[in-house]
């Protein structure tokens, strides 16, 4: 059993320091096997909101916790032209990491990161050509009984935004990227910038996406909040087929873990498996769960 704590658009300079602390303290006990941290780093790309986020990562790296990200579109300077289309990542590699598409593997997970924040487009991600095909080939050796990840900024997929049948905006070519990560196996996709916890099956979104899961993060400690949202990170634990995901939510105070949502693989899709339905109760053990 691997676990994940799946954090998001952290940005710093609109960030609440009490919920910062806060999830520092959760990752700390609970003590995940990696630390995934989906973009928006920052809020303006601030050299000063920079070296908090550092910091903040910093401390849970030398807290001894295996950490992967990927820039968002706040970490790409707005106002600062030059810098803008000159240098856009330029700061986040200095502060956060040099690797845009960094990726990570131990006996269980395989995770590749791909940046979709451009100098272009001011809040939409692209994915480049390039980038397919290193969605592609980077899993080619990855042995079949690791769990394949695959971590974006913004969503490859539209969400719906309300009742009224409407969409949010996706990543430019997201639907090739669908297709170079279903050719890759990919089996979850995790992605943030909507500051809206979400999870669904990729092919319930999208007829020709691969069996993929897809779950957003909400904000984890932005006080920029969107629909009445609070801050959110997502705690995931897996095996190769089966997930358990649970979502911890920033209420009065603290963070309270939600019902555990199961999700399984049935060898040709992945679905809605059971939730745990008793409020407050933790969740089952992964091991003791009947499979
Ligand atoms: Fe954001
Ligand atoms: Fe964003």
């Amino acid at each position: 059993m691997a676990s994940i704590a799946h954090l998001s658009d952290v940005h710093f300079g609109r960030h609440d320091p009490a919920v910062v602390a806060a999830v520092e303290e959760f990752l700390f006990a609970k003590r995940p096997d990696l630390v995934v941290i989906s973009g928006d780093f920052t809020q303006r790309a601030r050299v000063a909101q920079y070296e908090l986020a550092a910091q903040f990562v910093e401390r849970i790296e030398q807290g001894g916790l295996e950490v992967i990200a990927v820039p968002g579109n706040h970490d790409v300077p707005l106002y600062d032209v030059f810098r803008r289309f000159a240098r856009p990542l330029n700061r986040y590699k200095r502060f956060i990491d040099d690797e845009l598409c960094p990726w990570f593997e131990n006996d269980e997970l395989a995770v590749l990161g791909i940046n979709t924040a451009r100098s272009l487009t001011i809040k939409d991600g692209s994915v480049s050509l390039d980038q397919m095909v290193k969605i592609r080939e980077s899993f080619i050796n990855v042995p079949p009984e690791k769990t394949r990840i695959l971590v974006t900024h913004h969503p490859l997929f539209a969400m719906p935004l309300g009742d009224e049948g409407e969409l949010t905006k996706v990543a430019n070519r997201s639907m090739d990227a669908l297709t170079a990560a279903a050719d890759a196996r990919v089996d979850l996709l995790l992605a943030g910038h909507f500051h809206r916890a979400y999870s669904v099956s990729a092919r319930e979104m999208v007829e020709t996406a691969g069996a993929a899961l897809v779950i957003q993060a909400g904000t984890a400690t932005s006080t920029r909040l969107r629909g009445g949202e609070q801050q959110s990170f997502n705690w995931i634990e897996l095996s190769k087929g089966n997930v358990q995901l649970q979502v911890h939510r920033w209420e009065e105070g603290a963070f309270v873990g939600g019902r555990p949502t199961f999700f399984a693989y049935d060898g040709g899709n992945w679905s809605f498996a059971g939730r745990n339905e008793q409020e407050g109760v933790p969740a089952v053990p992964f091991d003791e769960r009947a499979s």
